[in-house]
């Protein structure tokens, strides 16, 4: 699960550097509600795409076998990004305004999106058993809430959560 990790952290530390980000909505709104928010910019993507072929790039190096192919850890990545996006459209129609902590879906979305997206092209991985697969979003979970509280902790993030 790694790359998608890395994709879904990486905005993070990347955006902050940039002074003046860009949202991926162009600042749009649909019934009044912003389409994704200030939350989702296109240096985020650009930045957790990278990082996230990068891990992906770097475990096909030092263990070949983690994937059934190169593109099944691309897809993690992809997967990740674009259920984070998803996320934060849903979290917009709910009505939540933008950096608003929702529960489950904050925490677990991206990684059910990765893990669906990379099981598009040789169905859901060997390891995977209702008991590993709790045990993953369950570990994601925690992981989340560990690195948002270290992120408060270095200043890189104004919420704990
Ligand atoms: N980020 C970004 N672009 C992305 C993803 C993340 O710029 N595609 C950056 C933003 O600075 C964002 C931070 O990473 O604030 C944390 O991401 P996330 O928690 O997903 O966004 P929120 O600010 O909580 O917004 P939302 O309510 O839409 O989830
Ligand atoms: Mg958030």
């Amino acid at each position: 699960m790694l790359p998608a990790y890395v994709a879904n952290g990486a905005p993070v530390v990347v955006v902050r550097m940039v002074g003046h980000p860009h949202p991926l909505d162009l600042g749009r709104s649909w019934h009044g509600r912003r389409l994704l928010g200030d939350g989702k910019t296109a240096e985020g993507l650009v930045s957790g795409l990278a990082a996230g072929i990068l891990a992906a790039l770097s475990i096909a190096l030092i263990a070949p076998s983690t994937y059934r192919g190169f593109e099944e850890a691309f897809l993690l990545v992809v997967g990740a990004i674009l259920g984070d996006l998803a996320g934060s459209f849903v979290k917009r129609r709910l009505g939540y305004p933008r950096g608003k902590s929702a529960p489950v879906l904050d925490q677990l979305g991206f990684i059910i999106a990765a893990l669906a997206a990379a099981s598009v092209l040789y169905g859901p991985p060997g390891w995977i058993t209702p008991l590993s697969l709790a045990a993953v979003l369950l570990l994601t979970a925690a992981l989340h809430l560990g690195t948002n509280v270290l992120a408060y902790l270095l200043k890189i993030k104004d919420r704990w959560y």
